[in-house]
């Protein structure tokens, strides 16, 4: 009997993983099976205006299949928006349990709803009769103790969901300590809807424990290990790329064009080139410096000029 091979997600990263990062992303590291988009998160407009849809427009998403997320918790606005995404072809949505940010949590959003349980019932029994996609959900552990999920767990099994997935953090951790293996092991018993494994998966070795760790899980969902190591998800399932450092430069010089023709201005461009290299540093040896020589860079001229120069050194 031949093993399934294991199905690999890209996590949302917000101001990194957007339609063209996922679609670049995809042509030059295969890997990933699939995305979760970055949150989208309109509160009361009944008429979305186009840029709130716009990183899911279907022309921009033709790499990599997407699952759009929601952070409401307004039954009505996530019912609105749903239908807007089922227009443009969305089968499935992601209700998003997770966000840590004190901006979100404090307004009983993302993880923020962990610790109120009614409140999310009340929500999925207005919402999954009329809703006219499939839902999943991405949370974390709780917010500030490990027994708010677990005890959700049971009570989520009435509901029809898609999977549910898991990243093994408190919100109140935001990314610090380690993940939580054992407690992600116990929200295992707990449900019996697919669950997808979340955090921290940011080698092979370490995906290799954490499959032997959980043989019950098939899908997999990677964030910053595929930002600082973009070959990863590729290497987990066992392709093979030539020309590595080649293939890195190719994959960033046609992400900065990009961005190059969108955004507004040198500060916009070298902030967001910023935001992926404060983990795509890891790729290159430690004693270049990387992240310290890119972030002094406030000018396109000298931006060019140092990335030039780090690529040349590893080749
Ligand atoms: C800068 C940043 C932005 C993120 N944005 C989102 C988001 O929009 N939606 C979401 O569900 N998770 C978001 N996350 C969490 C990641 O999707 C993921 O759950 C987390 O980073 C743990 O996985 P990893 O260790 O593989 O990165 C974000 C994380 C970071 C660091």
């Amino acid at each position: 009997m031949t093993e399934k091979p294991p199905l690999l997600i890209l996590a949302p990263i917000r101001g990194i993983t957007d339609c063209h990062f996922r679609s670049l992303f995809q042509h030059h590291f295969p890997g990933f099976d699939s995305a979760l988009a970055p949150f989208i998160n309109p509160q009361r407009h009944s008429n979305f205006q186009p840029k709130h849809l716009k990183d899911l427009l279907p022309e921009e998403n033709q790499e990599l299949p997407v699952v759009p997320q929601l952070l409401h918790t307004d039954p009505d606005d996530f019912l609105h928006l749903s239908g807007r995404l089922r227009e443009l072809g969305y089968t499935q949505v992601n209700w998003n349990l997770g966000c840590p940010a004190h901006m979100v949590t404090k307004k009983k959003r993302g993880s923020g709803l962990l610790p109120h349980p009614d409140e999310i019932f009340a929500f999925l029994d207005q919402v999954m009769p009329r809703l006219p996609v499939k839902l999943s959900i991405k949370t974390r552990l709780g917010l500030e103790n490990k027994e708010e999920l677990l005890h959700l767990l049971p009570r989520l099994d009435n509901y029809p969901l898609e999977e549910i997935i898991i990243h093994g953090r408190l919100g109140k951790q935001m990314y610090r300590g380690e993940t939580d293996r054992e407690t992600f092991g116990l929200c295992l018993e707990q449900s019996h809807h697919p669950i997808v494994y979340n955090g921290d998966i940011n080698s092979v070795q370490i995906f290799r424990e954490l499959q032997t760790q959980f043989p019950g899980i098939n899908k997999w969902m990677l964030g910053r290990g595929a930002l600082a190591d973009p070959f990863l998800p590729g290497e987990i399932k066992g392709l093979n790329t030539p020309n590595r450092v080649e293939q890195l430069q190719h994959f960033h010089d046609e992400l900065y064009h990009c961005y190059q023709e969108l955004l507004d201005g040198p500060a916009h461009l070298l902030g967001r080139m910023k935001q992926l290299w404060i983990y795509l540093s890891a790729s290159f040896p430690p004693q270049h410096k990387t992240w310290k020589k890119i972030k002094k860079c406030h000018t396109e001229a000298q931006y060019q000029k140092v990335t030039e120069t780090l690529f040349a050194a590893i080749d």
